[in-house]
């Protein structure tokens, strides 16, 4: 029997108290994320069961107990406390997938900090952008990182602390900078663990729009109550589960479904700190006999290339359970999962801004091939209309997503921001701003973006961004930036330019550009095309249309013209 049991039954009488008591939690109560995913599962009796089994990419294992990462936990607390920083400072993650990573998120919720991870992928102008708009006091990262953070560090007067987690005391380290292991530091039984309440600051998770910088979307303790148990109905986790989630805590599923969801329900998890190869993959799932496996669309069609025999090769029979988030999940990848695997994916459907799942498919649910499923029990979501916002009553009909506000980890703000994020909530509704369609029985079926955003193997690449870094290279005179389809990635990264006088459009540029962007952003936000234009199309006012070189790639009608500069 799954844990969420009968899923209209629960729709009818699930509500978010239900789990409040679950985590035996009061309004009122003080709630700390990091208590409650380490101290308070010892105190459960669980102290001796394995929280983390780490792997390293030369396959070095790690395993950590609960009680382990309580101490461990308490070490970086303590030392950050020692370290003056103080609640409500934001303190970031620079790092691989490291268990210092994990066990550095919660120790930095212990001591009150805001926990602001960052995909160690980024470049330094990615994490310049992220750390100046936070004003973020301390930074924990790994030597390897050390070079970007030296770069930038002069331009960012919060930053205090440069914490190095696996120096050793071996690299001569400069002003700020300072190491630390907590593995060899004296270990901390007792810590006094920051009194959160339900609407203390927890997280900052940086995401892309369409327009100005990535905006951080802040998270409060009170999300626990969402996390805990869409992760126990979702994922629906079984005491003895070995469960995988394959996302990186630089992105909001491996904070809510790679930390505070698996481990505040006292579950065992795995981490594969090494790059995606479908063996590797494979070999990991076997021989730590994982069951619940929570992963992407790109790495399922990244799968799906080598065929089910692949799969057959290695002895995946631990497997019980797959979901799957990011993207939409093709109906091709889910019946050849069942062929593969003999399980199907069941799709989620969130954000960055939600917190938590949103729109789901639940064990025992009929599953449409497709479809990212139903509402989760006690969500009220919706569609509504492109225009007037009001929610569609027929079905089939294409508008935009929206949820009642009122979710435990719905975001607070955007930092610095709030006027973005009220213009997220119209007629009552949080607009996500995505399209999708409802049917005749109730399953959401999604569209497409409604903005300009790309989404690339399940991250999001906001266009203004890469564009205003490209303009930054001598050769650049002007960009424009979308989304192009792509077989594996849904989309990929391409860019259209304008060159300065004096330069020609060679494919050496091309990669010079390439690289550019990788280095000064990220792998992801890389153009994996750049296409030379001798102009590019433009309204009347000026404005680039990147609509239609948009449509332009994607093969469809290109759509009113009428303000195009050339008319
Ligand atoms: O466009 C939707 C897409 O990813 C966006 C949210 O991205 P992010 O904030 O980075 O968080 C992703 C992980 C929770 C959404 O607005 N998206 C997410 N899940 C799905 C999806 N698109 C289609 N199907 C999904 N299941």
């Amino acid at each position: 029997m799954s844990n969420i049991g009968n899923y209209d039954k629960q729709v009818k009488n699930f509500t978010w108290e239900i789990s409040e008591k679950e985590l035996e939690y009061k309004k009122g109560d003080v709630i700390n994320i990091g208590e409650y995913c380490s101290d308070r599962i010892c105190r459960l009796g669980k102290g001796d069961k394995l929280a983390l089994i780490w792997q390293g990419h030369s396959g070095d294992v790690k395993k950590y107990t609960f009680d382990r990462m309580r101490v461990l936990t308490n070490t970086i607390a303590q030392y950050l406390v020692d370290k003056e920083i103080k609640p409500g400072e934001r303190v970031c993650l620079f790092m691989d997938k490291i268990p210092e990573l994990y066990f550095g998120f919660l120790g930095i919720l212990k001591m009150g900090g805001i926990c602001q991870p960052l995909f160690s992928a980024f470049g330094g102008e990615s994490l310049f952008t992220r750390l100046e708009d936070a004003e973020t006091t301390a930074v924990l990262t790994q030597k390897k990182h050390l070079g970007k953070i030296r770069k930038i560090v002069q331009d960012l007067p919060h930053l205090k602390h440069i914490i190095v987690v696996d120096d050793e005391g071996r690299k001569p380290l400069r002003e700020k900078e300072c190491s630390f292991s907590m593995e060899k530091e004296k270990g901390i039984e007792h810590f006094d663990i920051y009194p959160a309440t339900a609407e203390t600051p927890s997280v900052l998770h940086y995401t892309s729009g369409t327009t100005g910088k990535p905006k951080g979307a802040l998270h409060v303790h009170y999300s626990l109550v969402s996390q805990y148990m869409t992760a126990k109905y979702v994922l629906d986790f079984q005491e003895e589960d070995i469960y995988w989630c394959t996302a990186d805590p630089g992105w909001v599923t491996g904070t809510s479904y790679g930390i505070i969801g698996p481990w505040s329900n006292g579950i065992t998890q795995c981490v594969l700190d090494a790059g995606f190869r479908v063996e590797s993959w494979y070999r990991f799932i076997r021989d730590h006999g994982i069951t619940v496996w929570y992963s992407a669309p790109t790495a399922i069609r990244s799968l799906m290339k080598d065929g089910t025999a692949a799969a057959k090769k290695f002895n995946l029979s631990s497997l019980r359970h797959l979901c799957s988030v990011g993207e939409p999940l093709n109906s091709e990848a889910v019946i050849w999962s069942t062929k593969a695997y003999g399980l199907t994916f069941h799709d989620t459907f969130w954000q960055t801004e939600t917190g938590s799942m949103m729109i789901s498919n639940y064990p025992g649910m009929k599953i449409k091939p497709g479809s990212m499923g139903k509402p989760f029990p006690a969500v009220s979501a919706t569609v509504v209309d492109l225009k007037t916002h009001e929610p569609i009553e027929k079905p089939g009909i294409v508008g935009l997503i929206a949820i009642k506000p009122g979710w435990p980890s719905m975001f607070r703000t955007y930092w610095n921001n709030e006027e973005v994020y009220k213009s997220k909530f119209i007629n009552g509704w949080y607009i996500c701003g995505d399209r999708a369609s409802i049917d005749e029985e109730g399953y959401f079926w999604f569209v497409g973006r409604d903005d300009d955003v790309i989404n690339t193997g399940g991250h999001l690449v906001g266009p203004f961004e890469v564009e205003s870094a490209l303009i930054e290279h001598e050769a650049i005179a002007e960009s424009a930036v979308v989304g192009k389809p792509d077989p594996v990635n849904m989309e990929v990264v391409k860019a259209f330019i304008t060159l300065n006088p004096g330069y020609e459009p060679t494919d050496m540029l091309e990669l010079k550009i390439m690289n550019f962007i990788r280095k000064k952003l990220s792998p992801l936000a890389m153009p994996q095309e750049i296409e030379f234009m001798d102009k590019l199309p433009k309204t009347r006012s000026g404005k680039i249309m990147r609509r239609m070189l948009k449509a332009k790639e994607w093969g469809e009608e290109i759509g009113d013209t009428s303000t195009l500069e050339d008319e």
